[in-house]
């Protein structure tokens, strides 16, 4: 597929069909692509919790959502959460920041490799949702991720129950200006 067409496919899905494809191969696909991203001195900082036992998939629904994201997740086969290591991308080998943006740096590091995980997912014709509202502290708990990795969002993965009209965007010329 084309990667206009790719860009043009994916959309965030709220309503899952049951059943579907998703694997930890599949997955391991997604994040291996995602790993080509460019990134702070190549540190890599991202990393994929990868969630795809529906038990644990129901008890982050249930215990890290709200209402509204717990309602888009029925039926999802996969949760990834994305998260980074901090104090690493962004900063001097003596622990100091590089500039000011500090951990800044991992977020972006981490979304452009999200990125691309959500476009390879979409040309494997697997559905996202990116999910921002969601209890860190729960997720932390359930999963036991380390206090050294920053929880950034709650990727789910499935395939769509819904063709949703495409969201409105701004035009280049809202947003960039040539010198
Ligand atoms: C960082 C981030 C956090 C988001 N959090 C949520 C969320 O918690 N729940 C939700 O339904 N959508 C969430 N979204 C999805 C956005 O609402 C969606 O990407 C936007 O409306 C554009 O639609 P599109 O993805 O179909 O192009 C989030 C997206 C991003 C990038």
């Amino acid at each position: 597929m084309e990667l206009d067409q790719v860009l043009e496919k994916r959309r965030s899905i709220r309503k899952y069909a049951k059943g579907g494809k998703v694997s930890p191969e599949l997955v391991k696909k997604f994040v291996s692509a995602a790993l080509v991203a460019p990134s702070w001195k190549n540190t890599e900082t991202a990393r994929y919790h990868a969630v795809l036992s529906p038990e644990k998939i129901q008890a982050l629904r249930e215990k890290a959502f709200g209402a509204w994201n717990f309602q888009c997740t029925e039926n999802v086969q996969a949760l990834v959460v994305s998260t980074f290591v901090k104090n690493i991308s962004g900063y001097r080998k003596d622990g100091t920041p590089d500039n000011e943006l500090e951990n800044g740096w991992g977020i972006y590091d981490a979304g452009l490799q999200n990125s691309v995980f959500l476009l390879k997912a979409a040309e494997a014709g697997i559905d996202t949702l990116v999910m921002g509202i969601r209890d860190a502290s729960a997720i932390r708990e359930l999963l036991e991720i380390p206090e050294n990795e920053v929880i950034l969002s709650v990727i789910a993965l499935g395939e769509r129950a819904e063709t949703p009209e495409k969201p409105h965007r701004k035009n280049p010329e809202d947003v960039v200006k040539f010198y």
